[in-house]
């Protein structure tokens, strides 16, 4: 496909055929918009940082939420991350076997030296999975061979759409291909329940019922806002919904003072002590190295981080969001 090609070519019927280039466009880290039986899914490569980088630019996004990891297999959602020894170790093992496949995702503590793309859970330590119960989706990621981080496949402010025209209407040339097979069964994205604290907490209501949960796991679940009350303040570890460095972030800054690192952006930058975010000022290639760059500097004994300024457009936008969140101390910001 070249960008030249207008978007009612991209949208393909979801034939074997296509499935099978979907899936060769996924490796080589392009984006395909998939359908799945919530709403359809804007995929890519969830261990490709660039190719990740490329949703949230196709999204529009002001702010870098973290995106749902899609794998075709129980197993392989829960290779990548981790069970055991967590309060509710037997309460995820319960959901993913009596939802999965389905509108169920689960946010749990990403596994040790996972391959999978930090920018996707924009720098948490978590990391939400979900089995889709959709014979085309369940292909793709078959053949693809490897996590699909899938948002909404919506531009950023629109509603999730729920059938192939919406994709087109809303994502246009910036998606490589739209898989379509008519409209989604379920139409509404999937509950997400986050599971890394004592208790379970729903972070969206969605396909599958409170209720049905519920009773399922035979504990009731707290509502986000319950979740927040009971966090203590100042304690943004446990269900913090921003990454935050443990030293000092510093905005805006002209180079690194003494016993600082620099996170560096663009040709200009010094070198010295510095890593650079994108030295041909790249602001995709930035958002692709953000987190775990700011993780490597975090971890490297320094006082401090000064970052260079960070140019607000594009995906510069939800770059600066994260570097504001990240250097407001004692604020867990919010979505
Ligand atoms: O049905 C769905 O879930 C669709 C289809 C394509 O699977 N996907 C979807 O993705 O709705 P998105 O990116 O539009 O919504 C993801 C939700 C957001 O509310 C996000 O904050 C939450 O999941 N989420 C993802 N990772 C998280 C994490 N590590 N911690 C907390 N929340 C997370
Ligand atoms: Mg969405």
């Amino acid at each position: 496909m070249t960008p030249m090609d207008p978007i009612s070519e991209r949208i393909v019927d979801a034939t074997e055929a296509n499935i099978t280039r979907a899936a060769e466009l996924i490796v080589q880290g392009k984006l395909v918009a998939f359908p799945t039986e919530t709403v359809y899914g804007l995929g890519a490569d969830a261990t490709n940082q660039r190719a990740v980088a490329a949703v949230f630019a196709a999204k529009d996004r002001p702010t870098f939420n973290p995106l749902i990891v899609h794998t075709a297999e129980r197993k392989d959602a829960e290779a990548l991350v981790r069970f055991n020894g967590l309060a509710l170790s037997q309460v995820a093992r319960a959901l993913a076997e009596t939802f999965w496949p389905g509108a169920l995702t689960i946010v749990l503590p990403r596994a040790e030296g996972s391959t999978v793309s930090l920018l996707v859970s924009a720098g948490l330590d978590s990391l939400a999975v979900r089995v889709p119960d959709h014979a085309a989706a369940l292909a793709l990621l078959g053949r693809a061979g490897r996590p699909i981080a899938a948002p909404s496949a919506n531009r950023a402010g629109a509603v999730s759409p729920t059938n192939a025209d919406h994709v087109a209407i809303s994502l246009g040339d910036r998606v490589d291909m739209v898989l379509d097979s008519g409209p989604c069964r379920i139409g509404l994205e999937s509950t997400v329940i986050d599971l890394t604290g004592e208790k379970p907490v729903l972070l969206r209501p969605g396909g599958i019922a409170q209720e049905v949960i519920e009773a399922a796991i035979e504990m009731p679940l707290l509502l986000l806002s319950e979740a927040d009350a009971s966090r203590p303040a100042k304690s943004p570890g446990l269900m913090g919904r921003h990454y935050a460095p443990t030293v000092p972030l510093r905005l805006e800054a002209e180079g690194a003072e003494p016993g600082e690192a620099l996170l560096a952006f663009g040709p200009e930058a010094p070198r010295r002590g510095a890593l650079n975010l994108s030295r041909r000022g790249d602001l995709e290639e930035a958002a692709a190295n953000l987190f775990a760059m700011l993780r490597l500097l975090d971890q490297s004994g320094v006082r401090g981080i000064a970052v260079m300024p960070i140019p607000e457009r594009g995906l510069g936008r939800a770059i600066n969001d994260r570097l504001r969140r990240a250097a407001a101390t004692g604020d867990d910001g919010g979505d």
